[in-house]
């Protein structure tokens, strides 16, 4: 039940190691779950449709793995943010740091600084975000780069949001603004699509779309299936279960799409928007995720993300997980316990934010520890 990497991993596994066939079914119109991409029809640039992707892992295992169906671009993900019309690197480096200050500090001495300007309030005693982002990094560098940005993200001030939503907030004392730090990184040279068709495409899987589990009307719907059949269940855990012990928080995000008649609008792949002034919190322009590409150079694609609070129509994309959260996922967990020969897996079947790397991960052990070995015990 599911289509995402953490779906078609285990579909994936089990039709070519166990010989089992698959079904898989996905509500949506297409395969691939929020890694579906497509290219945007008037510049055929590919437009990754439920926010951008970028693929970066250390684990060994999954690199092997997912290299079985597509090859990786040489992409090096990089992100900037505009505060008030004027342009820095992130994450937080010695660059932002000398550009903000208008300095020419060396690591030590922006060590320093920071250190001072953070001193201002005691981390263990931070009641709330802002208190302790200012622990963290200091007010001036708070206030420009963290404050807006996350009262856009969550709709709400700081000061009102609790301080675990961050744990800590690095920065850098290298001008090294390479957003992520993992040995492999790239994007897969012919889109994320194909990659994600090439994973279902294997004579004893089926996919079946436009098809939602909870609909009775359809022939594998949950009532059909549970008990009769070994399930794998990748949508929402709350929704399994009838939301009978609540309903659990997500953020979701509104995107904004234009065709723009110029070559190039930003000159980079993702530029966020620090400030109050300007209600989304980023832009993508799509061709800049691959420069190898012989895209046409008169027109471009760019897409404004906003965030917000998800209500229960909305697609859920971040666990807003407060301590009530935390407390029905017990419950659901709980709950899951009684559910035989279901797997609960991926990001909604979680409640996790989970990276691609993280959900593919994740579902080769389950298909190790736990799927294989219930089919061996059959047989
Ligand atoms: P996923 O959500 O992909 O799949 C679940 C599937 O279940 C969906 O296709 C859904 O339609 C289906 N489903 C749900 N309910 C159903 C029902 N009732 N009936 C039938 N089907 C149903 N990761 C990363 O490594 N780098 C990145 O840059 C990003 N960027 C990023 C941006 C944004 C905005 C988000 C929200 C997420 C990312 N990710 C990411 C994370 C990435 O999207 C995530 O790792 C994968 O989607 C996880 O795959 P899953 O299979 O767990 O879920």
């Amino acid at each position: 039940m599911g289509s995402g990497f953490f779906g078609l991993t285990v579909a994936e596994r089990v039709a070519e190691e166990l010989g089992l066939r698959v079904m898989v079914i996905d509500r949506r119109s297409h395969i691939g779950g929020n890694a579906f991409s497509e290219n945007e029809a008037e510049t055929g640039i590919e437009v990754h449709r439920y926010g951008a992707h970028l693929f970066h892992t250390s684990n060994e295992p999954v690199w092997q793995y997912v290299n079985r169906f597509t090859k990786f671009t040489d992409y090096v993900h990089r992100v900037y943010t505009n505060f008030r019309g004027e342009v820095y690197p992130l994450p937080i480096n010695l660059g932002t740091i000398n550009q903000f200050f208008r300095s020419a500090y060396s690591p030590a001495e922006a060590r320093a600084l920071i250190a001072e300007q953070a001193s201002e309030l005691d981390t263990s005693e931070a009641r709330n975000l802002e208190e302790k982002a200012v622990s963290l990094i200091g007010r001036p560098l708070y206030e420009a780069f963290i404050r807006d940005y996350t009262a856009k993200q969550w709709q709400t001030d700081p000061t009102q949001l609790p301080a675990e939503v961050i744990s800590r907030l690095p920065v850098r004392y290298t001008y090294d603004n390479r957003y992520f730090n993992d040995t492999h990184e790239g994007l897969p040279v012919d889109g994320y699509t194909a990659w994600l068709e090439r994973m279902a495409d294997h004579p004893r899987i089926e996919v079946q779309l436009d098809t939602d589990y909870f609909d009775a009307s359809q022939p594998l719907n949950k009532q059909a299936t549970v008990g009769q059949l070994p399930v794998v269940y990748t949508g929402p855990i709350d929704r399994y279960f009838d939301f009978a012990a609540g309903e659990l928080q997500w953020r979701t995000l509104d995107f904004e799409e234009e065709v723009l008649p110029v070559g190039d609008f930003q000159g980079t792949p993702v530029m966020n928007y620090a400030g109050s002034d300007v209600p989304y919190t980023r832009i993508h322009e799509f061709r800049h995720f691959h420069p190898e590409r012989d895209y046409r150079t008169d027109k471009t694609v760019i897409m404004r993300e906003f965030s917000r609070f998800a209500t229960r129509d909305d697609e859920p994309y971040y666990p807003v997980n407060t301590p009530e959260d935390r407390d029905r996922l017990l419950q659901y967990r709980e709950l899951m316990k009684g559910e035989q020969d279901v797997l609960f897996g991926g990001r909604l079947g979680t409640y996790q934010y989970l990276d691609m790397h993280m959900a593919i991960g994740a579902a080769l052990s389950a298909y190790s520890n736990k799927v294989a070995p219930m089919f061996e015990k059959v047989s």
